[in-house]
């Protein structure tokens, strides 16, 4: 069984629930503040060590009550924090969120997230069969020394795209599985893709982003399910329609999901309807890093159908 290896972002999130989002120039009373232990990279990290995956973090905190706060929360979820430094040049990573109706807006503030360089993965000890993770909240060439050195160690490299941003063609070049929404990839793809596409118009837009005939694709659609390309072959996993209270983090636990099934040597079918499941039960509760399932929790949900 394999190792996940996620290097990434981990914020304190900051979250303002409302009855509704405010306007621009607009103020509305909100009804609680919650702190919850987020971040794209933590986020992935937690829902990867729940699900069972002996699971490493590379990333940073700033040397700050923050910071304490979630080296606790994260080492409470088994996951080894032995390449997360503590840094006095930046604060710790914060998103300011306002949820509303389950539907979020979010302000990422890097801090030390923005510090994470190539010395802080180039130590890191892979091995053939580990997943490698990775998003966009850390420096992208970062990234690429990490997915480099994965490779080298016959590692397999999952990427999730977000927030979306441009990426040079040699990083997607490095990366064995492409994790991302619609939005994400109608950016990446130069497309404009809307929630009511066909699958055929997203997997062209799939095909056309391919940067190798051996990569696959993965496009996460909300309550519509998932849709991969997977060398040449398309896969479509149905949709679980449930009643949402927060997704912040829902794209965090499929990848997550997805990673440690993959390093337990499932193969990729299972693993995206595992990944859905799981995502599915994420959405049901507040917060990212909290509301990730341990893997009982998804056993319950796929055995009810
Ligand atoms: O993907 C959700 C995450 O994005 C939040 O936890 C927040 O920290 C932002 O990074
Ligand atoms: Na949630």
């Amino acid at each position: 069984m394999g190792r996940v290896f996620v290097a990434g972002s981990i914020n304190m999130d900051v979250v303002a629930t409302a009855d509704r989002h405010p306007r621009i120039g607009e103020t509305v009373a909100g009804r609680q503040v919650l702190y919850f232990p987020g971040g794209k990279g933590a986020n992935q990290a937690v829902a990867a060590s729940r699900l069972g995956a002996g699971t490493t973090l590379i990333g940073r905190l700033g040397k700050d009550a923050f910071g304490a706060e979630l080296r606790q929360f994260l080492g409470d979820q088994g996951i080894d924090l032995g390449y997360v430094q503590d840094t006095a040049e930046a604060h710790t990573g914060t998103a300011i969120i306002t949820v509303a109706k389950s539907d979020n807006t979010i302000v990422v503030i890097p801090g030390a997230n923005g510090l994470v360089g190539a010395d802080d993965v180039g130590i890191v000890p892979m091995l053939k069969g580990d997943v490698a993770v990775s998003q966009f909240e850390i420096p992208l060439p970062t990234i690429a020394a990490f997915f480099r050195r994965a490779r080298e160690a016959g590692a397999v490299t999952v990427l999730n795209p977000a927030p979306a941003q441009a990426m040079p063609g040699e990083l997607l070049a490095l990366v064995d599985i492409l994790v991302l929404n619609e939005t994400e990839l109608g950016f990446l793809g130069g497309a404009e893709l809307t929630d009511a596409d066909e699958a055929a118009t997203i997997i062209a837009v799939a095909r056309e982003l391919q940067a190798r005939a051996d990569q696959t694709i993965c496009v996460t659609l909300g309550k519509r399910g998932v849709l991969a390309l997977a060398g040449g072959e398309e896969l479509v996993v149905p949709g679980r329609p449930v009643k949402a209270v927060d997704t912040t983090g829902a794209g965090d636990c499929f990848v997550g999901a997805l990673a440690a099934q993959l390093a337990d040597g499932v193969p990729l079918r299972a693993a995206l309807a595992f990944a859905n499941a799981a995502a599915s039960i994420s959405v049901q509760r507040m917060g990212a890093g909290p509301s990730m399932p341990t893997a009982a929790e998804v056993a319950t949900v796929l055995g009810a159908g």
